[in-house]
């Protein structure tokens, strides 16, 4: 089939891709002629493992290719896949539909006779209803579930698809395009727009909301003695509950769950059937942040719980390892509080230095763990990279100036490191990891 994918961010440059892989012909299409550029010369624009092989397999193959013309999208299209970012608004909780409306506006108006417009961004339910009354074109939504780091694999593998169609011939349109997927045994859901639309945020709300139960247990367990790594362990063993989604830590961050919960608490409150929990789900998640920010005033020790001129060394930058994305990341959110309270703080991350580097630009930055670690007085482990899991903390000890660590992710063996003389703390686990018997 002949396909357009307009929005070429981690959701559509992957969209695109996958398509191509799938066996049709894919126009990517986009407003930032540099991304188009890079895209077009095989380049990636952020860390997506197996995506850039695949690109520049397609861009060898001549069944993709990218554009920043509607009008050329338009004429070759059958089906168009709006990928573009539903970011939260300036001024409210709501997301902001300007990119999606530009966007279905400017197809819309290009499109040939007959062509099917679907949906793929994150919008407020009702979304979908209001371009298809828009425009004098067949609309459909299939939300996506992709996980960045695992974003081809989602698309080519998913759990499964999820078609909000209103006319027999988007299903079947829908069901062409994701016909070798189907045929793999995909679950395949149909329903109306306002359920598919629902769908996304209800499974975002529900992942973030599993986050911030365990980390509300850890707030239990921090002034109760008890041990949330274990207390994880034992109720994941309910396959009702499973392990999964059970980390507790420093919080969920990134494009996608902190934006969507709130703007999903929105739009339930502007319908009149609002979804308190999911403030709370939001609060909690906040205040993670800022217990590791007390916990590294706690080890700095100084008048007052001061850091001013402590030298504290931040692990971790992205939102989550394997992948250079800093949006909305707990790490640098804590490192620039941190900072701001006078002390001297050193990032470093495998893959998000540049973006790091651009957003907060005066923090200080590493060129490796040891580097960043070099006559620390507190080591914050906020981002789970294998590296830092790797790190053997007999040896890691000549590194600092004091052997002090708060592992804000749940990730490093307590016993291992207490064992080799550091004040390690935890979140919701004790120090020194006494918590299993
Ligand atoms: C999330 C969803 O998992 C995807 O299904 C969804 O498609 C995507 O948002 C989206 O809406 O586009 P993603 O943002 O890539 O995907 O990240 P996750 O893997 O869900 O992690 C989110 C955050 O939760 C990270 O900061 C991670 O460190 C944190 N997390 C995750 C925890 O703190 N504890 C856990 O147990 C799991």
């Amino acid at each position: 089939m002949r396909l357009t994918v307009i929005g070429t961010g981690y959701l559509g440059a992957t969209h695109a891709a996958c398509m191509a892989e799938l066996g049709h012909e894919v126009i990517g299409v986009d407003v930032d002629a540099d991304k188009i550029a890079a895209l077009g010369a095989g380049r990636v624009p952020f860390h997506e493992p197996g995506l850039g092989e695949l690109l520049r397999r397609h861009l060898d193959s001549g069944r993709l290719r990218f554009t920043t013309s509607y009008e050329e999208a338009g004429a070759f299209g059958e089906v168009h896949f709006v990928c573009v970012g539903t970011p939260q608004s300036r001024r409210s909780d709501a997301a902001d539909l300007r990119y999606v409306d530009a966007a279905f506006a400017a197809i819309a108006r290009h499109a040939e006779p007959g062509a099917l417009l679907v949906g793929k961004s994150t919008v407020p339910v009702g979304t979908a209803r209001r371009l298809a009354d828009a425009h004098p074109v067949d609309v459909a939504w299939n939300p996506e579930f992709l996980r960045e780091g695992f974003a081809v694999q989602d698309t080519l593998r998913p759990d499964r698809l999820v078609f909000g169609v209103e006319s027999a011939r988007a299903e079947e349109l829908l069901r062409e395009v994701y016909a070798p997927v189907l045929g793999a045994g995909t679950p395949l859901v149909t329903a109306d727009f306002p359920t598919a639309e629902l769908v996304k945020t209800a499974a975002n709300a529900f992942l973030a909301t599993k986050i911030s139960f365990i980390n509300a247990m850890a707030e239990v367990c921090e002034v109760a003695g008890g041990d949330v790594s274990v207390l994880a362990e034992a109720i994941g063993h309910d396959d009702r509950i499973g392990p999964k989604f059970l980390r507790a830590g420093v919080g969920f961050g990134g494009g996608c769950l902190p934006k969507d919960i709130r703007a999903f608490a929105h739009r339930a409150e502007e319908l009149g059937a609002p979804l308190a929990f999911l403030r709370e789900v939001d609060a909690i998640n906040m205040r993670r942040r800022e217990r590791v920010v007390e916990l590294a005033r706690e080890l700095c020790g100084g008048p007052g719980r001061s850091v001013m001129g402590a030298r504290i060394a931040v692990l971790g930058a992205a939102f989550k390892p394997d992948s250079d994305d800093i949006r909305d990341s707990p790490a640098l959110n804590v490192a620039a509080r941190l900072q701001l309270d006078g002390a001297d703080v050193t990032v470093y991350d495998p893959e998000a230095m540049d973006n790091a580097r651009k957003a907060f630009p005066l923090l200080g930055y590493a060129l490796s763990a040891r580097e960043a670690l070099h006559r620390a007085d507190v080591v914050l482990h906020l981002t789970e990279w294998a590296e830092f899991r790797a790190l053997d903390p007999a040896q890691v000890r000549h590194w600092v100036s004091r052997p002090r660590i708060v592992d804000g992710r749940g990730a490093l063996d307590p016993a291992a490191w207490a064992a080799s003389g550091w004040d390690f703390r935890g979140l919701g686990r004790p120090p020194g990891g006494e918590g299993k018997r």
